[in-house]
């Protein structure tokens, strides 16, 4: 059989490449609607504005709360009844989110935002219209979404759900590693680590359709992690997070199509009960799963990346050095067994380990401490 990959993000990578009048040079006499939030350093959103409007295009400026967006504040915002050419989106994964829900929802301003996700209580929505394309500045280097057709949203009643959806990966992304070195080392490592697992869970993965170039992407992400890691949570060396941000990148692409399984379905089913980062829920289950994964299919993944990455998993797991347990209350406990077997089964039963009921309560009473 043929693989057929159609990649719709224009990538441009390079130091300083966010401020560099080139990455913007289709944007002339433009109506473009940037997207950021209040973390970002002025000066850096000046200096685009200020470059955006020596092109002559009209810019308005929104920001927001970096959480994930939560369907009401894109379905009662009225910023969706204006017209834009492009949306900028800069900042971490949840303002790049906010962007894509925000673009489907200008498109769709009658529809509830939340109809678009794959949740079971939402009307599963397909977008066949093209939507405002995206021009996506990750000032963080985790998440990927500046090239997935992913985008989580939150709902007060029924927890966190994502919208996967090729309209609304964003045209084009720009990765200037400039914006990693003011990140603290716990959101370094928060972000690594999502990136680490995006790229082993997309490789593991037992997703059907996923293409072949899946293993070259992930494994490349792999061994960048693996390389600069320790590097990177301790020093500002410019190739180091350059290494880094390619990584993401990567990871984000191979999550594209082979997705990600059992440590995001627990991660995710933790943070619709507590409240902590994203990354950091991740970072609770990787290596607990990771140890359970079959022989072979390790094997395998090492060959692939020429480091055994049971011992290098163990050696990451040393070095990011947060707290391994998290404290909640009984009822959360069950909350969350809950979710996991009711919602999130079948993306467990993709990791290719035997994860059946009583593995996922010995893993849960591992991590959640009562
Ligand atoms: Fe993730």
């Amino acid at each position: 059989m043929n693989t057929e990959i159609f990649y719709p993000t224009k990538i441009i990578f390079g130091n300083n490449s966010s401020t560099n009048s080139k990455s913007f040079k289709n944007l002339f006499k433009k109506n473009i609607l940037i997207v950021t939030n209040n973390i970002l350093k002025k000066n850096h959103l000046n200096k685009i504005s200020k470059l955006l409007l020596r092109k002559k295009n009209k810019v308005k400026r929104i920001f927001i709360k970096d959480n994930e967006p939560i369907d009401t504040q894109i379905n009662n915002n009225i910023i969706i009844y204006k017209k834009f050419d492009y949306l900028l989106a800069l900042g971490g994964g949840s303002v790049i989110d906010f962007s894509k829900a925000l673009c489907i929802k200008m498109s769709f301003p009658k529809k509830d935002i939340w109809d678009f996700t794959t949740h079971k209580t939402s009307k599963k929505i397909e977008i066949k219209k093209k939507l405002t394309p995206i021009i996506a500045i990750p000032t963080t280097a985790g998440t990927g979404s500046e090239v997935t057709p992913f985008c989580v949203i939150e709902n007060k009643k029924y927890g966190k759900s994502t919208i996967k959806c090729k309209s609304i990966i964003p045209h084009q992304a720009i990765i200037d590693s400039v914006f990693l070195k003011s990140l603290p080392r716990k959101i370094r490592a928060y972000t690594v680590i999502d990136a680490l697992a995006h790229s082993i869970e997309s490789f593991l993965s037992k997703k059907k359709g996923k293409h072949e170039f899946v293993e070259m992407f992930a494994s490349q992400a792999i061994i960048l992690i693996i390389k600069n890691i320790k590097k990177y949570l301790t020093s500002n060396n410019t190739e180091t997070l350059n290494h880094v941000a390619r990584a993401s990148t990567l990871a984000g692409m191979s999550i594209s199509s082979g997705g990600t399984c059992a440590p995001h379905a627990f991660g995710q089913a933790l943070t619709n009960f507590v409240k902590v980062p994203h990354g950091y829920s991740i970072y609770l289950f990787l290596f607990k799963i990771l140890i359970l994964t079959e022989k072979k299919h390790l094997k395998y993944l090492s060959s692939k990346i020429g480091f055994n990455i049971l011992t290098e998993a163990r050696k990451i797991n040393n070095l990011i050095k947060l707290p391994k347990k998290i404290r909640v209350n009984k009822d959360i406990k069950k909350k969350i067994m809950k979710e996991l077997i009711e919602l999130r089964i079948q993306s467990i039963r993709k990791y290719p380990a035997n994860i059946d009921l009583k593995r996922i309560n010995k893993i849960l009473d591992e991590v959640l401490i009562q």
